[in-house]
């Protein structure tokens, strides 16, 4: 029999940043100091209006509810519709959770996925609905094609729009297919939209756009992250909406196993999901950080495929990545290798645009000297 210990991890696949440790050393030996831009965390500060508002609750000793205020919800509810045009959710249909890549990890299971069940992931994607699927011992298949799932019926589809890595936005048209091909077989869709507010060229839309689902959000949920849009990666703050039965089914379990939001991030988001400005003002930081980027980039030879939103430069110089990797790491600058994200896709690295403007600007001199 094998022992207790180790064997949910050996379920899932090998820690992938352990393999860059040595590349990050030899990029950090730089003189002039590591510029990192392997992680996509961000650098400018908490706006003060949330940090107000996270403090303004300080002193409550009682417990959270699972569902999260009902001023936080219908914060959520209204920032969708400013910001996206999402109509049509009602504010139980919204479930406040602790970063969405809690969520994400844990989907599969919370829906009662296992043994037998299918759940599609694109082809090159964010490691953690791999991780899902695998926790919940179900199968998974990497797939932005809806005929590669054959004749089994997937019980769960990931769609990543705007996409961590690549930065490619699906159109309507696309969403529209997944949406029907999903209803067709009884399938749900999760849509993780982290990057929705970060659209640089063209037209992000939600899967709840009526334009997208037709304002029926049966089998469809929408995932919400404010770690990016509102700086907020070190409060966990993050959202699910969308089909009620489905939300509501995940309330009964989160409820069961005590995940709450706290308190003070609650009103944190609340305040976040009001206001619009800091957002707009955060934005304007990452368009600038990528148009100076992105010259570099190209003056030094890289091409840059999608990325037409999110926050990375999914780039390449027609080579390994691991080779493009080091050439970096030489001028001090360190990248997220594309393999990193699908086992087809070595050929490109992940640049984020996450670092303050003086580093950026490092980075595209000494890219430019090369
Ligand atoms: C595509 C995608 N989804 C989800 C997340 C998780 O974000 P968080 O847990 O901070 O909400 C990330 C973070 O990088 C991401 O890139």
């Amino acid at each position: 029999m094998r022992p207790r210990r180790g064997r949910v991890s050996s379920l899932l696949p090998d820690f992938p940043w352990d393999t860059i440790a040595a590349v990050k050393a030899r990029a950090a030996a730089h003189p002039d100091g590591l510029v990192d831009l392997s992680v996509g965390t961000p650098v400018d500060p908490v706006a003060p209006l949330i940090r107000v508002a996270l403090n303004s609750v300080a002193e409550l000793p009682g417990y959270p509810t699972t569902h999260g205020t009902l001023e936080l919800r219908a914060a959520a509810v209204e920032a969708m519709k400013r910001r996206f045009g999402i109509t049509g959710v009602d504010q139980s249909a919204v479930l406040p959770v602790i970063g969405t890549k809690e969520l994400i990890a844990g989907l599969p299971r919370l829906l009662g996925l296992g043994a037998g069940d299918l759940v599609v992931i694109p082809e090159v994607a964010y490691p953690t609905y791999e991780v899902g699927a695998l926790l919940a011992g179900a199968q998974v298949l990497r797939a932005d094609g809806l005929t590669q799932s054959g004749p089994q019926t997937p019980a769960l589809i990931y769609v990543n729009s705007p996409s961590n890595p690549t930065g490619r936005v699906l159109p309507v048209d696309h969403l529209r297919k997944v949406v029907a091909f999903a209803r067709e077989r009884g399938a749900i869709v999760a849509s993780d939209e982290c990057y929705l507010g970060l659209t640089w060229e063209g037209r992000a839309v939600s899967i709840l756009d009526p334009e997208v689902c037709d304002g029926d959000h049966t089998n469809l949920l929408a995932i919400h992250s404010l770690s990016k849009t509102s700086n907020l990666a070190s409060y966990r703050a993050g959202f699910v909406a969308g089909d009620p039965e489905l939300v509501a089914e995940l309330l009964e379990v989160r409820k069961h196993s005590g995940m709450m939001l706290p308190l003070p991030i609650q009103a944190a988001m609340t305040a976040a999901l009001s206001d619009d400005a800091h957002e707009a003002q955060q934005r304007e930081l990452y368009q600038s950080r990528r148009e100076i980027l992105r010259n570099a980039l190209r003056d030094a030879g890289f091409r840059i495929d999608h990325s037409e939103a999110g926050l990375y430069l999914w780039s390449t110089r027609g080579e390994n990545c691991r080779t493009t990797l080091a050439w970096l790491a030489e001028r001090g600058i360190l990248a997220a290798p594309g393999d990193f994200y699908g086992p087809n896709s070595h050929e490109h690295v992940r640049i984020a645009l996450t670092a303050t403007d003086e580093r950026i600007a490092t980075a595209a001199r000494r890219l430019s000297a090369s």
